[in-house]
């Protein structure tokens, strides 16, 4: 088991970004038919999607407590220990977003090019929590299409640039890992890196995403009550 982390830690500083599995049992189960539920649009009373960007929307009015196996799931496959085991500090959750994703027009597709989530250009204000947040984010697959549905430029986020053309630039360096979509398994990934998201092939694809930050940076979510429910089920 050691060996592993050993081998997860290395990746996700040298890559960022790694590739883990849910601990399956009942709580995996619930998580799955809840999400299951939510993709198929049956949802419940006083829930509803909002339009984000021109392809997606986001649950409301909040996702972390739509249902309990929303944060349980994190307890059952241990994400706490292994935020630790793989950046060496403790991490807490800050978010939690459901968001579903529709197929764009190609000629019109500009969701999310490519981007740092946070980046600080010569001559520009920073954008964007420091230092980075990490997600952990799960692409539920509920049919036999393969969606492709993030790419990621390995190493990029130990080589940001001083200006925005400069660090695009270096992209044709860069290894692109896709993340596809998956029964049980999901990423965790430091948002400092050059990623990507893409539109789905089939008609819709859901994605869970979990926002996680050191202790210090939680007041960065002006809302703390996701980060208030995961501490009280850590207990
Ligand atoms: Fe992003």
């Amino acid at each position: 088991m050691k060996k592993i982390y050993i081998k997860d830690k290395l990746q996700q500083y040298y890559h960022g970004i790694t590739e883990h599995n849910f601990h399956h049992g009942p709580v995996f189960e619930k998580y799955r038919s809840v999400l299951k539920q939510i993709h198929d649009g049956h949802l419940k009373e006083d829930y509803f999607f909002k339009k984000k960007y021109e392809t997606t929307e986001d649950l409301r009015p909040t996702a972390y407590n739509y249902d309990d196996s929303i944060i349980d799931i994190l307890n059952q496959s241990n994400i706490h220990q292994k935020m630790i085991d793989l950046f060496g500090y403790e991490l807490f959750l800050g978010h939690v977003q459901i968001r579903m994703c529709y197929p764009a027009n190609p000629l019109e597709f500009s969701y999310m090019p490519w981007h740092r989530d946070t980046y600080l250009y010569e001559g520009q204000e920073i954008s964007g929590p420091m230092p980075p947040m990490k997600k952990l984010i799960y692409y539920p697959r509920f049919d036999n299409k393969d969606n492709w549905n993030l790419a990621f430029a390995l190493g990029s986020h130990l080589s940001m640039k001083f200006t925005k053309q400069e660090d695009l630039e270096q992209l044709e360096s860069f290894k692109i890992y896709y993340a596809q979509s998956s029964i049980n398994s999901f990423i965790i990934l430091n948002t400092e890196a050059l990623h990507h998201a893409l539109p789905p092939e089939n008609e819709k694809q859901l994605r869970i995403v979990y926002s996680f930050c050191p202790i210090g940076q939680i007041d960065w979510f002006e809302n703390k009550s996701a980060y208030n429910e995961y501490v009280r089920r850590l207990e």
